[in-house]
């Protein structure tokens, strides 16, 4: 399918409904996904970015519906990861000598991808090139944005952002454009893409929205590579990252936990109590983590301002979900956020400390040396969960 966005841009990407996980299982896409590549089509034509693989026959055979293929001038490719580039492979079959304009980090993630030595023309920022009359594309190299060869696409005198993941979200719709879709749903994917993918290169979006913003460019779209377009108010988006790239927090405080026979569970539950009897202004919301998808509970972690982690000890450990979700936290680099731990034991009673090292190494603030309790929480242990909540509370104060 192609959609005109201006007379000179479209839109020729691929709605995928049915994906449930994106990088690999990695990520859960409740809403589906979208790959979007774009069409410039001046007095030189220009091919934004591709689609994934499982879609690229589609792809070029729309794209040879829209144009003859060696009518395309340039490719650009402002980031390799393969839901982007992994059409090129059978599109430069047919067109082997156009040229790619990519980073020089694009360069080697596209031959470490394909082991093809396509004709690639390396971009810095700052870089352009006329499209016809007034109008020239101007990259800006933008990593870690999500990946070292990340680059932003500028189009002048239309005034549009092609900013690849940047600003995106996995979210199949039809809508193509921001202010058509539900916007509870699009706040929230926008949220979970920026918390699961984003987060530990905060600095570096910061720092790279305020070098886009000193451009003073006008932007009257942007066109990130998944989900809607931003054209209402295109710039509230960008708004958004740079709050959420600054130590961003809600009233919230998020207890994760997995139990056996529910004592764990149990002491859960009277440390929300706990946090509600403090502050019932606070948001406490909890998380079973052998039940819950992992990156909705990653997406509540980073709007928190204390986490709760309890597992009961197993095997002289913890449970292996609470040992998965402690790794996907730890490589996010959440900063300012407090922490302590909690468990049920009945014998070796490891876990609690095991847990309080692991929040230690994801740079949380441990507030205490964690609760451990011994097989089922009796009404004195119930209360010491209780006032665990109450001192989650007065920390974050
Ligand atoms: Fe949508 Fe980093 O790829």
């Amino acid at each position: 399918m192609t959609i005109k966005i201006t007379d000179t841009v479209s839109w020729i990407g691929k709605v995928d409904w049915e994906i449930k996980t994106f990088h690999g299982e990695e990520y859960s896409t409740h809403k589906g996904s979208t790959y979007n590549a774009y069409l410039v089509q001046d007095e030189k034509n220009i091919l934004i970015d591709t689609v994934w693989r499982p879609f690229n026959h589609e792809f070029i055979a729309e794209l040879q519906q829209q144009i003859s293929l060696d009518k395309i001038d340039y490719i650009v490719a402002n980031h390799a990861e393969p839901d982007h580039s992994s059409a090129l492979p059978e599109l430069m079959k047919l067109i082997p000598d156009t040229p790619i304009i990519c980073t020089a980090n694009g360069v080697k993630s596209l031959r470490g991808l394909y082991h093809q030595d396509w004709n690639f023309k390396i971009v810095k920022t700052g870089d352009k090139i006329n499209i016809g009359g007034r109008k020239e594309l101007i990259f800006i190299e933008a990593p870690m944005l999500h990946w070292p060869d990340s680059m932003f696409t500028y189009l002048t005198e239309e005034a549009i952002l092609f900013s690849n993941d940047a600003f995106g979200q996995h979210y199949a719709t039809e809508l193509l454009y921001n202010d058509l879709v539900d916007q509870a749903e699009l706040q929230y994917e926008c949220l979970k893409y920026y918390a699961n993918i984003l987060n530990p290169f905060n600095r570096l979006v910061d720092k790279k929205i305020k070098e886009v913003v000193a451009l003073d460019l006008p932007i009257r779209y942007i066109c990130p590579s998944h989900g809607v377009i931003w054209r209402d108010n295109p710039l509230q988006i960008v708004q958004r990252y740079q709050e959420w790239a600054n130590n961003y927090q809600e009233n919230q405080i998020t207890i994760l936990y997995d139990t056996m026979w529910d004592s764990t569970k149990k002491m859960a539950h009277a440390i929300a109590e706990g946090i509600s009897a403090s502050d019932n202004s606070i948001t406490v919301k909890l998380f079973n983590t052998a039940q819950r998808d992992k990156n909705d509970i990653i997406t509540e972690v980073f709007k928190s301002q204390a986490i709760l982690v309890g597992s009961p000890t197993v095997n002289k450990g913890i449970l292996s979900s609470v040992a998965g979700i402690m790794e996907e936290i730890k490589g996010l680099s959440f900063t300012n956020k407090k922490a302590a731990a909690f468990g049920s034991y009945g014998w070796g009673g490891e876990s609690v400390k095991i847990v309080t090292e692991l929040l230690q190494q994801s740079g949380f603030e441990v507030i205490t040396e964690g609760l451990k309790v011994l097989w089922n929480p009796t009404d004195k242990n119930e209360k010491d969960c209780f006032n665990l909540g109450e001192q989650i509370v007065a920390a974050i104060k």
